[in-house]
C-alpha cells in the first residue's frame, strides 16, 4: 500500500497521484494537474493551513502537547513565563536561559506615559476591556515603529518580549480605567502572575502581596491557554502576518478574533449561561432548549477534541485549589450537573460534545473577583505567546501570503442600468 491518494477529474480522465506527508496532501500537487478547480472548505473543517512543530493536539483521544511536552506535565511542573519561552523557541530554556529571558520580559512591563495618560484614560467609561485591549496593542505599533524589520531576528526579539510583557500591563489598566481607579505600576520585584494581581488589585497599601494558591492557578491557567495550533485568532495571526504587517498589528487583529462568543469569549459567556440556569430545576429545561437549537452549551464542544478536553480536567484540578482560598462558587454545583447531564445525554454524546477549556475558566476567575469582561482579557494574556510562536514559525518558514480562492455563485455579466430605468 503507497501513502498517496489519486485523484482521477472524471470529465477528462485526467489522474494525479498526490504523496501524502505528514497526515496531509499539498494541493499545489494537485493545482497543477487540475487548474481551476478549488477544495471548498469555508470554516478550514478539513484543511490544514501550516505546517507546524509547535502544538500537537490529538482531538481523538485528547492529547495536547506544547513542542511533544504533555501539557499535564507542563502545568504540574512547569511556569508561564517558561512555558513561553518553549513555545518560541522549541526547548525548554536552562538556567542561563531562563535567567536572561525573565529579565528581558520584566524589563519591558512599563508603558509609555502617552499611552497611560492618553490612550487609555480615552476610552468611554464603560468600554469593554477587550476593545481597549485590542486598540491598546495595535497602538503599540505607533511607538515602536522598528518592530517592522520583522526579519532582524534581535527587533523581533524585543517586540515579542514587549508583547508579552506588557499584555498584563495594559490589561489592568483597562480593568483600572472602567472602575475610575488609579493605573498602578509594575511592581517587576514579583514575578509574572503576581504583577498581574498587583496591578489590578493594589489600591492604597504600598506592596501588594498576592496569595501564593490564586497566583499560581493564575499562571496554571495561562499555561493551559498559551497555545492551541491552528484556533481561530492563530490563524488570524498567522494570515496577517503572512503580509508581513508588525507584530502589534497582527496581534490585535489576533486579539480581535479572539474577542467572538464562540472562540475566546465563550469563558464570559458560560458565566451568564450557569447565572442564567440559576439553579438546578432550571437544568433540563435548559438542556432540552439546547437539544432543540434554541441556544448552544457554552464551554462545550470544540472543533478538534471530540472528548474530553485536557485543559479542562486540569482547570477543574486548579478550581479546587483555589475555591479553597475564595470559598466554591456557587455557580460551580449547577455547572457540575450540567456537565453529567449532557455527558450522559445522546444529543451531546452523538456529536463529541465534551468540556472544552472555557467551561470552568470562568468560575476561577469570578472566585478571584475578575469581572466578567475581563476574562477574554485573560485569555488573550495566556495566548499571547503561542501568537507570536507561530507568528515567528511562518516567518522563519517564509510562507507565501495567505490568499485563499473561492467558488463564484454570484450573477453573471450584466450591464449598467441608469437610476431611471430602475
Ligand atoms: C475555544 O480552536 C480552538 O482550539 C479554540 C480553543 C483555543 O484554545 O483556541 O480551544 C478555545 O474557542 C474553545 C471553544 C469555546 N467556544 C464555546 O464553548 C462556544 C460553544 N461551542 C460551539 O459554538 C462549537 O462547539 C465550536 C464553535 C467550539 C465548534 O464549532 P464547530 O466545530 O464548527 O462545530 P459545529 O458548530 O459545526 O457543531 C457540530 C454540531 C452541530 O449540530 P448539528 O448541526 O450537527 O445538529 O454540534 C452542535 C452543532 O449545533 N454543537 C453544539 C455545541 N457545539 C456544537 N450544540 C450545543 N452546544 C454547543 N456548544
Amino acid at each position: 500500500m503507497t501513502e498517496s491518494v489519486t485523484i482521477t477529474d472524471n470529465r477528462t480522465g485526467e489522474s494525479v497521484e498526490i504523496p501524502i506527508e505528514n497526515g496531509g496532501i499539498h494541493s499545489n500537487a494537485f493545482a497543477k494537474h487540475m487548474p481551476g478547480l478549488w477544495f471548498y472548505d469555508p470554516g478550514f473543517t478539513a484543511t490544514a493551513s501550516a505546517a507546524s512543530s509547535i502544538t500537537d493536539l490529538d482531538g481523538a483521544n485528547g492529547i495536547l502537547r506544547y513542542r511533544g511536552y504533555p501539557i499535564e506535565q507542563l502545568a504540574e511542573q512547569s511556569s508561564f513565563l517558561e512555558v513561553c519561552y518553549l513555545l518560541l523557541f522549541g526547548e525548554l530554556p536552562n538556567h542561563e536561559q531562563m535567567d536572561n529571558w525573565v529579565h528581558d520580559v520584566t524589563y519591558h512591563t512599563f508603558i509609555h506615559e502617552n499611552m497611560r495618560k492618553r490612550f487609555m484614560e480615552g476610552f468611554h467609561h464603560d468600554a469593554h476591556p477587550m476593545g481597549m485591549l485590542m486598540s491598546a496593542i495595535a497602538a503599540l505599533s505607533t511607538f515602536y515603529p522598528e518592530a517592522k524589520e520583522i526579519f532582524d531576528p534581535e527587533i523581533r526579539y524585543k517586540q515579542i518580549n514587549r508583547l508579552i510583557s506588557k499584555g498584563p500591563t495594559l490589561a489592568a489598566m483597562a480593568y483600572r480605567a472602567s472602575i475610575g481607579m488609579p493605573f498602578v505600576y509594575p511592581d517587576n520585584n514579583l514575578n509574572y502572575a503576581e504583577n498581574f494581581l498587583s496591578m489590578m488589585w493594589r489600591v492604597a497599601e504600598p506592596n501588594y502581596e498576592p496569595n501564593p494558591v490564586l497566583a499560581k492557578a493564575l499562571d496554571v491557567l495561562l499555561i493551559l491557554h498559551a497555545d492551541h495550533e491552528q484556533n481561530c485568532s492563530t490563524t488570524t495571526m498567522r494570515v496577517v502576518g503572512s503580509s508581513h504587517a508588525d507584530p502589534f498589528s497582527a496581534a490585535a487583529s489576533a486579539t480581535g478574533a479572539l474577542y467572538g462568543p464562540r472562540h475566546g469569549g465563550a469563558n464570559e459567556q458560560v458565566i451568564h449561561m450557569l447565572e442564567d440556569i440559576g439553579s438546578y430545576d432550571n437544568i433540563e429545561p435548559f438542556v432540552e432548549s439546547v437539544k432543540l437549537g434554541e441556544q448552544r452549551l457554552m464551554g462545550f464542544g470544540h472543533r478538534v477534541y471530540k472528548a474530553y478536553d485536557p485543559r479542562a480536567r486540569i482547570v477543574k484540578e486548579q478550581a479546587d485549589r483555589v475555591f479553597e482560598v475564595t470559598g466554591k462558587s456557587p455557580l460551580l454545583d449547577i455547572a457540575l450537573k450540567l456537565e453529567e447531564i449532557a455527558l450522559e445525554d445522546d444529543y451531546f454524546k452523538s456529536r463529541n460534545l465534551y468540556p472544552n477549556v472555557d467551561f470552568y475558566t470562568g468560575l476561577i476567575y469570578q472566585a478571584m473577583e475578575f469581572p466578567l469582561d475581563m476574562f477574554t482579557v485573560l485569555f488573550t494574556i495566556g495566548r499571547m505567546p503561542g501568537w507570536l510562536a507561530h507568528w515567528q514559525e511562518m516567518l522563519q518558514q517564509e510562507q507565501r501570503i495567505s490568499r485563499p480562492r473561492q467558488l463564484y455563485v454570484g450573477p453573471d455579466a450584466r450591464d449598467y442600468v441608469p437610476m431611471a430605468s430602475r
